[in-house]
């Protein structure tokens, strides 16, 4: 018996940390080609077939210190470069709110 309480007790944050996780579901939603589908322009480490037309996505947080800039340039990146070729995901509505907060806690982490 006691065996069993402490099993599902090891097992317990295994489901915790499982898909519920902002940067997994960031994540998923920066893969997802009809979502985010920012790795088809950018390098993402540890992803596959990444694109080159854009920045690779690393150490964000070092060039970042302020997370609403990095923000600001998923939901319009043509405040910064009028010229930009990524899509204005706030402006836009290609992505809602809180998929924006969830793929910017995702590359937040990157
Ligand atoms: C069609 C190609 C394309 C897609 C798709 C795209 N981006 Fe970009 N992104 C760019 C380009 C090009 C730049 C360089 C700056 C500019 O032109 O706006 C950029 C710049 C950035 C920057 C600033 C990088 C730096 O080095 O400071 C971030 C952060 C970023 N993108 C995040 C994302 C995220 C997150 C997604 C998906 C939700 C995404 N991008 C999708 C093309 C793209």
């Amino acid at each position: 018996m006691i065996r069993i309480v402490m099993l599902s007790l090891m097992l317990l944050p295994c489901f915790h940390a499982g898909a519920s996780s902002a940067t997994e579901r960031g994540k998923a939603i920066a893969e997802n080609r009809n979502k985010g589908n920012c790795l088809s322009c950018h390098f993402v480490q540890g992803g596959e077939m990444t694109g080159t037309v854009a920045p690779p996505l690393i150490s964000m947080k070092l060039r970042y210190p302020d997370v609403t800039e990095l923000r600001s340039q998923i939901w319009d990146a043509t405040v910064k470069n009028p010229e930009s070729v990524m899509p204005p995901y706030g402006r836009h509505l290609i992505l809602t709110e809180e998929e924006i907060d969830l793929v910017l806690e995702y590359i937040y982490s990157l």
